[in-house]
């Protein structure tokens, strides 16, 4: 058996109700709390106000921080750092889905240590304690609730980089299913997809290790089960509590092996275009599969079994992809890129995007060049 380290510093709370833990969490990190949210969603459902409420219960002092943006850009969190840093905050409530989680632990660098945000992009450059972060996710697929990361939009090169440290997991996370109940069928089939790349993208890395594998699987087999409900009956919290369940741990999967191809080429049309992060990579998803299938189809195979797949006729990674397809067809996903928007002409630009996102490209099972990425890219459109 493989050597492996695992490391989870997150305390994780699931269940109905928990959201109303988060005053009482919360005073235990501090007394001055930063809401960091997005514009809209988490207002629309209610679910900041009972936030808010439950912190000014137990006695915090609150600001919001509501200008997320969908792919969080690099002035948006110093923005946000900077009214942490006015109002002295001690402790940051992150509320939403993966961009508003994100900023949060942005704001929580930006508070605690010196300089811009860019100094931290990368991998380990968060080299001490940060603001500690109580997380709140209100929709199911990023897992940022449970990761040591934190994407951005980068001003100056105009492109996703991720800021890496075990000093960015969050210190707790609520994961309360009634929260994503008020997610429309859209956004809950995009995040869905996204936690199934995670767990996909984590048993196929080359950092896959025996826990995480059983954490894939799982992951992968609740969320093929329990996604197609979710997002025709958004109301049916027995399937949001399991999407949220397998949302989590596919987060807890990437935690320790980080993502692979498959999000290094998704970052790029999701930037270029606005196109959401899943749908980005529920687009590219069966190309990759097929391009890593070649080399490593037993992982493949298992991957198919945990979706419900098996035939000892069929090749492991032919039946994961057809798995992976009817999924995508049942929550009626595009599956082109040139149903999204994007130009043709774009996927040369694409692909350099993508070989400079070498930590995803070293997690991958399969080596991959500039052609390879192009071909994919192409096979994909
Ligand atoms: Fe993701």
């Amino acid at each position: 058996m493989r050597n492996f380290r695992f490391l989870m510093p997150t305390e994780i709370r699931f269940g109905d109700g928990v959201v109303g833990r988060v005053g009482q969490e919360a005073s235990c990190q501090g007394k001055r709390a930063l809401v960091v949210t997005g514009k809209q969603s988490s207002k629309s459902s209610g679910a900041l106000d009972t936030v808010v409420d439950s912190l000014r219960t137990a006695g915090l002092t609150v600001e919001v921080f509501d200008q997320t943006e969908e792919n969080p850009s690099a002035q948006t969190v110093e923005r946000g750092g900077e009214m942490g840093r006015k109002m002295g905050c001690e402790v940051v409530v992150a509320l939403g889905g993966g961009s508003p989680m994100d900023a949060a632990k942005g704001g929580a660098i930006l508070v605690s240590l010196e300089g811009r945000l860019q100094d931290y992009f990368g991998s380990g450059k968060v080299t001490g304690p940060v603001l500690p972060v109580v997380a709140v996710p209100t929709t199911a697929g990023t897992g940022s609730e449970v990761t040591p990361y934190a994407v951005f939009v980068d001003p100056e090169k105009g492109m996703k980089r991720s800021v890496a440290s075990p000093f960015v997991f969050p210190r707790i996370a609520l994961l309360d299913p009634k929260l994503t109940v008020s997610m429309p069928p859209d956004v809950t089939a995009n995040t869905g997809i996204d936690a199934l790349s995670h767990a996909l993208e984590g048993f196929t890395s080359t950092k896959a290790q025996p826990t995480t594998d059983l954490f894939a699987l799982e992951a992968i087999s609740l969320m093929s089960r329990h996604l197609p409900q979710a997002v025709a009956h958004g109301h049916d919290l027995e399937a949001r509590s399991q999407v949220l369940y397998a949302s989590m741990l596919a987060g807890v999967v990437i935690a320790q092996t980080g993502t692979t191809l498959l999000h290094g080429m998704g970052y790029a049309p999701t930037t270029k275009y606005n196109i959401p992060h899943g749908l980005s990579n529920a687009v590219l998803m069966p190309h990759v599969m097929a391009f890593n299938g070649v080399t490593h189809g037993e992982r493949y195979a298992q991957l198919a079994m945990a979706m419900g797949r098996r035939n000892e006729a069929v090749l492991g990674t032919e039946l994961a992809i057809e798995a992976v397809k009817c999924l995508r067809d049942e929550l009626k996903m595009p599956m082109r890129l040139r149903d999204l928007g994007v130009k043709e002409e774009d996927l040369e630009d694409f692909a350099r995007e993508t070989m400079e996102h070498t930590r995803n490209l070293a997690n991958n099972v399969r080596q991959v060049s500039f052609e390879d990425v192009l071909q994919i890219y192409r096979d994909s459109y």
